[in-house]
């Protein structure tokens, strides 16, 4: 069956980043855009009419599963989400894999980083004697937890961060913005009784996942395709709750104390 192009077809003009993990370059291709694509739609046809090995990471298509992320024209962006209808006809537009991981191939990196980054916050610890649907919080606590629950995962908040993005020797020691998120949304749980464990997330929010790296630069919001505000709503008010701790004088005598006893 053939398609007829719409009337509103134009040709526009690509560049995409093709290579692997011995090097690579920018390729020019030029591509009929029809009304109402997205990025990734440009892509697939290349795939289909230029390009056939062109390597590329999606699956819903729809901004849901956050595997599309790539840079187009240098910002972290999913390529699902973004419409040809934002660049004018005549711009080049730059198809480049996200810059703080490892390419694999063309458009694809390796994410891990992020994996062992989530792997290292200790998970919700359940509250003694509360048994599941027993569990009862004010809804604005929910309301709060609910804001990060949005996160799919892109990384595109991983990949800006000026922390990372061109220090890769920080890589240890910082966990990065979507899981230092993670460790605010589990500190502000008021069920979580991870202190009961011994285990102040706070502390090791600044100890182990590098809370102090963060300058509140707020890119990362930014780029977020979900809109959270991960700098306001999770990294200040952790960056704050840290602090205070720090200069509890309770916490202070208590360090003394045993100190001294040690
Ligand atoms: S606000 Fe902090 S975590 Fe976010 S991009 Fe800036 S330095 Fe990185
Ligand atoms: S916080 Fe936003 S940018 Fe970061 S991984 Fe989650 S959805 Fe992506
Ligand atoms: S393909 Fe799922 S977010 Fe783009």
């Amino acid at each position: 069956m053939s398609t007829v192009a719409s009337s509103t077809a134009y040709d526009a003009h690509f560049r995409v980043w093709r290579g692997d993990t011995g090097g690579g370059g920018l390729q020019d291709f030029t591509v009929e855009v029809n009304e109402g694509e997205v990025v990734l739609d440009i892509v697939h046809r290349l795939q289909a009419t230029q390009a056939p090995d062109l390597a590329v990471r999606w699956n819903c298509k729809a901004g849901k599963c956050g595997s599309c992320s790539a840079e187009i024209n240098g910002r972290p962006r999913l390529l699902c989400m973004t419409r040809m209808s934002v660049f004018s006809r005549e711009e080049t537009i730059t198809v480049t894999p996200l810059r703080a991981f490892p390419v694999v191939r063309d458009l694809v990196t390796d994410v891990g980083f992020n994996y062992t980054k989530a792997r290292e916050v200790p998970a919700f610890v359940p509250p003694p004697g509360v048994g599941p649907g027993e569990y009862r919080m004010m809804q604005e606590d929910v309301d709060r937890s609910q804001e990060f629950r949005k996160c799919i995962e892109c990384f595109l908040c991983q990949d800006t961060c000026h922390v990372v993005r061109d220090h890769e020797e920080n890589k240890t020691a910082f966990a990065g913005p979507r899981f230092l998120m993670r460790v605010a949304e589990l500190d502000m749980h008021p069920l979580d009784a991870a202190a009961d464990t011994g285990l102040d997330r706070k502390a090791t929010a600044q100890e182990e996942h590098g809370l102090g790296y963060c300058n509140i630069t707020k890119c990362c919001t930014e780029v977020c395709p979900e809109g959270i505000h991960i700098t306001d709503n999770a990294l200040i008010p952790l960056k704050e709750r840290a602090v205070d701790r720090k200069y509890d004088p309770l916490v202070w005598l208590g360090n003394k104390i045993r100190r001294r006893g040690e």
